[in-house]
C-alpha cells in the first residue's frame, strides 16, 4: 500500500477543497476577495485598490479589497493561506513575503509553500521622511541627528516584517544605531502620527509618501533608489545624502491559497496582466513614483522563482541584524 505523508494527505485535502471542474471553467461567478494585511490608507492598500479595480473590469466581477492589518503583515497572509483555494479569495503582499521566513521563526502558516504564485504587480521605491518639526533640513543633518539622538527618536513602521522596518533596520545598521520604534498595522495610520508629529521619522514607500513630500507636510531626506525618480526629482538619493548602497525598494506580488487549480490561476493572470496594462493604473502608478512591472515579470512562474531568490538573498542581511519577532 503507499503511504500517503500528512504532506499528501494536505495536498488532496487542499484538491479536495478546490473548485470542482465545472465551477473551474465558470470561475469567476461571484466576488472576489482581495486581501491586504495592512490597514486601509497605506502605500499596500493604494496599490491594492488600483489593480482590484483594474481586474474587477477584466473579470466582470467586482474584487473587494479586505484590509486585514497586524503582526508585520503575517495575520493577512495567514488568512489567505487558510482560505478555501477556489480564486475567490487572493493576497496582495510585497517584499514582506520574502522576508518574513527568516523573521519569524513560528507562523501559523506555511510562509512558502502556502501560496500559489499569480504574478507580480510593482516595485516601489522607499523614501526616509520625517516630521516637518524635526531638527534636521537635510540628509548629512538627518544622519547626524540620529547618530547622536539614537533611542530619544520614535521610528514608526507597520510591524516586523513590513518594508517600512526592513528599511528601518538598514538604516540603523548603516548607522550603527538604535531608534525607538513605535509599530503601527500600516503606514497609513503612521503617516497621520508624522503628519502630527507625535512621531519623529519613518521609511515608507513612495505610493504613501510623494504627495506629502511635494506639499511639504512631511519633510523628504531620500530616496532608497540608485537614481532619482521623476516623481520627486529634487529628492536626493541615499547614496547622495551620504549612505551609498543604502537601496531597497518594495516589490508586490499576487497570491492565491496553495492548491488553487490551474486554470483559475491562469484566469487571475490574465486579469492581472490587464490590470498592469491599463492606463489610470499605469498613470496613477508615475505620479506616485513607481510604474507596472513588464508583462514578462507578471507570470506566476517569473513571480515565484523572483521571490525565492529574494527570500535567499534578505536572509543573511536579517541573521547579521539579529532582530527576529518572537
Ligand atoms: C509596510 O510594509 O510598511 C507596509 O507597506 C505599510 C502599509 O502598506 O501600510
Amino acid at each position: 500500500m503507499t503511504r500517503i505523508g500528512k504532506r499528501g494527505l494536505l495536498g488532496l485535502a487542499g484538491a479536495a477543497l478546490a473548485a470542482p471542474a465545472f465551477a473551474q471553467a465558470a470561475f469567476p461567478s461571484r466576488t472576489i476577495n482581495m486581501i491586504v494585511p495592512f490597514a486601509a490608507g497605506g502605500p499596500t492598500d493604494t496599490v491594492a485598490r488600483l489593480i482590484a479595480q483594474a481586474m474587477s473590469t477584466s473579470l466582470g466581477q467586482t474584487v473587494v479589497v479586505e484590509n486585514v492589518g497586524g503582526a508585520g503583515g503575517t495575520l493577512g497572509a495567514q488568512r489567505a493561506a487558510q482560505a478555501r483555494p477556489d480564486g475567490y479569495t487572493i493576497l496582495l503582499h510585497h517584499i514582506g513575503m520574502a522576508t518574513i521566513p527568516t523573521l519569524y521563526r513560528r507562523v501559523a502558516y506555511d510562509p512558502i509553500n502556502g501560496f500559489e504564485t499569480i504574478g507580480l504587480v510593482t516595485e516601489v521605491p522607499m523614501t526616509l521622511v520625517g516630521r516637518s518639526s524635526l531638527a534636521a533640513q537635510n540628509m548629512a543633518e538627518l544622519i547626524a541627528l540620529v547618530r547622536r539622538e539614537g533611542e530619544k527618536l520614535n521610528y514608526a513602521n507597520a510591524g516586523i516584517g513590513a518594508a517600512s522596518h526592513l528599511c528601518g533596520l538598514l538604516l540603523q545598521q548603516a548607522l550603527g544605531t538604535r531608534m525607538t520604534t513605535v509599530p503601527y498595522r500600516g503606514t497609513g495610520p503612521a503617516m497621520n502620527d508624522l503628519l502630527a508629529g507625535t512621531v519623529d521619522l519613518m521609511c515608507d514607500q513612495t505610493t504613501n509618501t510623494t504627495e506629502q513630500i511635494k506639499a511639504g507636510s512631511v519633510r523628504g531626506f531620500a530616496v532608497t533608489t540608485p537614481e532619482r525618480i521623476a516623481a520627486l526629482p529634487d529628492l536626493p538619493t541615499a547614496a547622495e545624502g551620504g549612505l551609498p548602497g543604502f537601496e531597497v525598494s518594495v516589490w508586490h506580488g499576487l497570491y492565491a491559497p496553495k492548491g488553487t487549480p490551474a486554470p483559475v490561476i491562469a484566469r487571475l493572470n490574465r486579469a492581472l496582466v490587464a490590470a498592469l496594462q491599463d492606463a489610470n493604473v499605469g498613470t496613477r502608478f508615475a505620479a506616485l513614483g513607481t510604474a507596472p512591472v513588464p508583462v514578462a515579470r507578471a507570470t506566476p512562474e517569473a513571480h515565484r522563482e523572483f521571490w525565492q531568490a529574494d527570500i535567499a538573498k534578505w536572509r543573511p542581511l536579517i541573521q547579521a541584524a539579529g532582530q527576529y519577532a518572537d
